[in-house]
């Protein structure tokens, strides 16, 4: 039988019907409004996903074809995520599951992002290793079963994606602005400026981001507005280059260290073509295979969630009704 997935934990409202692991439908609808303030503002994207959130199941559901009688389950996002924004997916989900008595499974946001690997039509299986770089986390996640993983290493400050946003929001691109950064680093050249990798020297599996930042804050603050405007493509290659660096060399040790059969990615980051080659040529020089789920699904998408769910505990009507969502953390 058919599952319903919604996600709202960020900038994305997003609903998705699955049938086991196969995709019948998947609807995103992006904020962007946020776009002319830089950065998403939690009020305003509680906001339009409330006016978003039921044009987008609806949608999902004609798609699939699906009545609500039809569903075995509705899986949400409880978390982690912006609060406001997580609480409108989370009653959604109560309000639709509770009069029918479906059974809801609240899913954990960055489970989702690896279990995007396990959707059809190639799913992987674990163990493997996956990196999931995104606009609001950044681990090594070891998967060792379906159901959850453990945390190898993560950002000790910001996130690759939150870096990234910053980044293209200093060399004047829009937000978020990681597919502008990358289209704009084609046009440049990534040794015209070259910007400091953190942690290289640390043998640790932890990434740090906010360095790389301040790095670029300087380096405009010299070149001023006229030399930042006329660098702008080498700047961008520069940085997006430095994000690789860090973002491969701890993939590359914790390969290394624990022998994993298997590499998968997720998150948005994953999405950044010159990523997806640096990882598949380390794929490739040390013999291991990789999985590249499509661009597609590594940005937030309600099909992940609904993936994520078929290997979490789902509740029986009425226990959810006071299950609450979690912005930090998880609830694994
Ligand atoms: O996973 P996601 O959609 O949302 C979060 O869970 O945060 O990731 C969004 C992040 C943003 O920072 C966005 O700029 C970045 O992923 N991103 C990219 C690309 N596409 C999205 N970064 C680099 N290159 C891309 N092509
Ligand atoms: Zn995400």
């Amino acid at each position: 039988m058919p599952l319903l997935a919604i996600e709202t934990s960020c900038d994305d409202t997003c609903a998705a019907v699955l049938d086991g692991g196969r995709i019948l439908s998947n609807v995103i609808s992006s904020q962007t409004v946020h776009d002319q303030y830089g950065g998403v503002v939690p009020e305003v994207d509680s906001r339009h996903h409330l006016e978003l959130v039921a044009p987008v199941i609806a949608s999902a559901m004609l798609d699939a074809d699906v009545g609500i009688e039809d569903l075995e389950a509705i899986a949400v996002t409880a978390g982690p995520g912006l609060i406001g924004a997580l609480l409108v997916g989370l009653s959604t989900a109560k309000a639709m599951a509770a009069p029918w008595q479906i059974p809801l499974i609240p899913t954990d946001h960055l489970h989702g992002h690896v279990a995007a690997n396990f959707l059809d039509p190639d799913p992987i299986e674990p163990p493997f290793v996956c990196l999931i770089a995104s606009g609001g986390h950044t681990l090594l996640a070891g998967v060792r079963e379906y159901g959850g993983f453990e945390i190898l290493g993560e950002t000790l400050d910001d996130a690759a994606g939150e870096a990234i946003d910053k980044a293209a929001r200093m060399l004047g691109l829009g937000f978020p602005g990681g597919p502008a950064l990358e289209a704009l680093a084609t046009e440049g050249d990534p040794e015209r400026f070259t910007f400091p990798v953190a942690m290289s020297r640390d043998p640790g599996l932890d990434f740090s981001f906010s360095g790389l930042k301040t790095a670029l804050v300087y380096r405009c603050r010299d070149l001023g507005d006229e030399g930042v405007a006329e660098n702008r493509a080498d700047l961008a290659a520069g940085f997006q280059h430095a994000v690789v660096y860090q973002l491969v060399s701890k993939l590359r040790r914790t390969i290394d260290r624990d022998e994993w059969p298997l590499v998968a990615l997720g998150g948005g980051v994953a999405a950044n073509g010159p990523l997806r080659d640096a990882i598949a040529a380390l794929c490739e020089e040390r013999g291991i295979p990789l999985k590249l789920v499509p661009r597609k699904l590594c940005t937030d998408n309600a099909a992940m969630i609904g993936s994520a769910a078929r290997f979490s505990p789902a509740l029986a009507f009425p226990d959810y009704l006071d299950f609450d969502a979690f912005a930090t953390g998880n609830r694994r």
